[in-house]
């Protein structure tokens, strides 16, 4: 690339661009990736008919998940939070513009406590799920809800088991 005469600006900018986003992955061992549709709807799924629940996406991305369950159930409150600015930002910003209920924490998740939620769901990594396990553990109250998408907590088994139609990925649900 050192033959391509690019500013050395540009490469400032990439490098700038990739710490928003991914700010403390070395750390966490969690990067950004974002979950689809049709994660969101068996999510969605889970919420019992009119009981509404406190609900938040640890490590909320760029927060569609979010905004989609307080659209859905605007009975409910829904919050993210976030790690890497970026992210945080685009959240944030797309919320208020959007005019969704959503809100958006800028933080370590590791820092809040889970009692204050009905429903935490997570879409992290393997290197995460221990950890996460404990705190649920300690924090959720009975009959609260932790799902994980794609990631399982090895040696726990999980109260409901949810297959995404063709994607291999599943829904790890546990129940308090
Ligand atoms: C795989 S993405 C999932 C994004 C979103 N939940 C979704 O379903 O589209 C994981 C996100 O968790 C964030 N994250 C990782 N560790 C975190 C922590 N300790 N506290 C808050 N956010 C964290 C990452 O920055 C990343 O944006």
């Amino acid at each position: 690339m050192s033959q391509w005469q690019i500013s050395n600006t540009f490469y400032l900018l990439g490098f700038l661009l990739s710490l928003s986003l991914y700010w403390t992955t070395f750390r966490t061992q969690v990067p950004f990736y974002p979950s689809m549709p049709v994660v969101w709807q068996q999510v969605l799924a889970l919420i019992p008919q009119h009981q509404p629940l406190r609900i938040i996406d640890i490590g909320s991305g760029l927060g569609d998940m979010s905004m989609f369950i307080a659209e859905k159930r605007p009975d409910c409150l829904v919050d993210g939070v976030e790690l890497a600015p970026l992210p945080w930002l685009l959240s944030a910003v797309r919320s208020k513009f959007r005019g969704s209920k959503a809100n958006f924490k800028f933080g370590d998740y590791c820092a809040l406590d889970f009692a204050n939620y009905d429903l935490v769901f997570a879409y992290l990594s393997p290197a995460a799920m221990t950890d996460l396990w404990h705190k649920a553990q300690t924090q959720m109250r009975p009959g609260a809800l932790l799902v994980s998408y794609e990631f399982e907590i090895n040696g726990v088994e999980p109260a409901q088991l949810i297959s995404l139609g063709d994607n291999k990925k599943m829904l790890y649900v546990w129940k308090i």
